[in-house]
């Protein structure tokens, strides 16, 4: 099979940046002062500046015609009308359908999967009033773990300012044990709500969790029937049931909406319950903005599709193998670890869809944390290191905590970050000068509103699908996690390290823990 490197489109790119990258950044701009105008694109109040990359007009068009021999239109309809495009698991990939699902029919397997969806959100939206309205669960504990946690987890923390502040969220995902006693202190059982979620309900660290949450449950209370405690999100209805969740405690997952693209649906239940139903639909209406922009908008003007195309230009053209996302806004703190997760499980793949190794990078290593922090952490790296690390910057115009001339300096620090590391500067002294020439991205809105965060998240759930189509991988497996699942699994299972047939490091380890009577 022809792999994308061998594409005239590509190697008419390669040809192309070897020209420009004689150029700097900053040239371009002196060039043509109104390069702002030319490279940035608006989408109702969400503003994506890439001017600051080494691109031309011409590698704009370059890439969008590498686009369009991919088909990208093509997948991109296949995906959104539901084709089984996850093909490893033979499932459609339908996130978009949670969202933007008015007025419509979407079907999966000859069935239409709207009124699932309707009925699914009007459950939550019964439960969540519920819950809100009696005032007795002043605890919410999600246990769940990649997807089922790192969304709403995330979401929470930057809807803060839009949450029920008489309802505390908390999230239990690690297996260690430690965090869930952590959240044990801080809780009263009788007012704690834990809900489970998994889409398989057989996750480890989840069910390992959900085990010990009902024994201390059971313990604390004293009774054996906790089960109004519990509520479950998952497609695993059955092993839920046994878990002795009730029925109507049980919210459910579908095959088509992957893991790190659920937070739209139940496994948001948390979330909603935090900020209420109408801030959550006002979420998924800003996904569904999104998502009707990036069918429709033509490719020059396609916020998700440039942002792809200015990463495959930087990773594939430029040869950058990292990216730094990096949010100037307290309440994104977490938005970094699940971008981590969000591109990383989805484009860190190196088989193609043809099933042969692909011949060039795809997914690069995302790092990232809040500004002004990362300033003072690793940012060194970004304007003096050895690699070029290009950032998405990310701000509002209106702070959720107006106070004093804070919000002022943070802007001017997100500015100053972007500029200075286009701009670089000379020096004598070789240890202060900075090379500059590092590109990176701008992206503004007018404030972090739950409307404005749907918009963001599916911004890149879109860019990621698009960089996946551009290098031909699969975005909706994650194949790459199961093999340490099962050699852990292994491990647990044997009874002693001497039973282990492994190498001399694992046992070696093994038995060093196994002396200090790790148990
Ligand atoms: O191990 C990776 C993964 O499968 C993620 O893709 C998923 O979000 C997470 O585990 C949790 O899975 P589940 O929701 O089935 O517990």
């Amino acid at each position: 099979m022809t792999q994308r490197s061998d594409l005239p489109a590509w190697k008419a790119l390669k040809r192309h940046h070897a020209n420009l990258s004689q150029k700097r950044i900053k040239d371009l701009f002196l060039e043509n002062p109104d390069r702002f105008e030319d490279f940035h694109v608006r989408h109702e109040n969400l503003l994506f500046d890439y001017s600051k990359n080494l691109v031309t007009h011409d590698t704009m068009d370059r890439l969008f015609d590498l686009a369009s021999i991919c088909q990208l239109e093509d997948w991109r309809a296949r995906m959104f009308e539901g084709e089984a495009i996850n093909t490893t698991e033979n499932r459609s990939v339908l996130h978009t359908a949670l969202r933007s699902y008015k007025d419509k029919t979407i079907h999966v397997d000859g069935e239409d999967i709207v009124p699932g969806i309707v009925e699914t959100l009007d459950r939550m939206r019964d439960f969540s009033d519920t819950v809100r309205e009696e005032e007795r669960f002043t605890h919410i504990v999600n246990i769940g773990i990649g997807g089922s946690d790192l969304g709403t987890s995330m979401a929470y923390q930057a809807l803060k300012p839009f949450s029920n502040r008489d309802i505390t969220l908390h999230f239990v995902s690690n297996v260690d044990a430690s965090n869930l006693t952590e959240v044990l202190h801080e809780i009263d059982a009788e007012n704690t709500l834990f809900i489970i979620t998994s889409k398989t309900f057989t996750t480890q660290e989840t069910m390992t969790n959900a085990e010990s949450a009902r024994a201390w449950m059971k313990r604390v209370l004293g009774k054996d029937d906790v089960s109004e405690h519990f509520v479950a999100v998952t497609q695993n209805v059955e092993i839920a049931q046994n878990f002795g969740i009730h029925d109507d405690h049980i919210f459910p997952l579908w095959d088509w909406v992957g893991g790190r693209f659920s937070l739209w649906s139940a496994v948001g239940l948390s979330l909603c319950i935090s900020i209420g139903f109408e801030n959550f639909q006002k979420m998924l209406d800003g996904a569904a903005s999104m998502d009707k922009h990036f069918r429709s908008a033509p490719v020059h003007a396609n916020m998700p599709m440039l942002l792809a195309l200015i990463g495959v230009w930087n990773r594939n053209f430029c040869g950058h193998q990292a990216i730094s996302v990096v949010p100037y806004d307290d309440y994104l703190s977490l938005f970094p670890a699940y971008m981590q997760q969000l591109d990383m499980e989805s484009n860190g793949k190196s088989v193609t869809r043809d099933h042969e190794y692909a011949l060039y990078p795809t997914g690069p290593v995302v790092i990232g944390s809040k500004g002004t922090n990362a300033q003072h952490a690793y940012f060194q790296l970004l304007h003096q290191g050895s690699d070029i690390v290009p950032c998405d910057f990310i701000a509002f115009a209106k702070s959720q905590s107006p106070l004093s001339d804070h919000h002022k300096k943070l802007l001017a620090n997100m500015l100053a970050q972007s500029k200075a590391l286009m701009d670089g500067l000379d020096h004598e002294q070789p240890e202060k000068a900075f090379e500059g020439g590092r590109p990176s991205n701008i992206i503004v809105a007018d404030e972090l509103t739950p409307y404005t965060l749907g918009m963001l998240l599916a911004l890149y759930e879109h860019k990621i699908f698009v960089q996946g189509v551009v290098w031909n991988i699969n975005s909706f497996d994650q194949c790459g996690v199961e093999l340490g699942k099962k050699l852990a699994n292994n491990i647990i299972d044997a009874n002693s390290p001497l039973e282990m047939s492994t190498d001399s490091s694992t046992s070696g380890v093994l038995s060093f823990l196994s002396q200090k009577k790790f148990s």
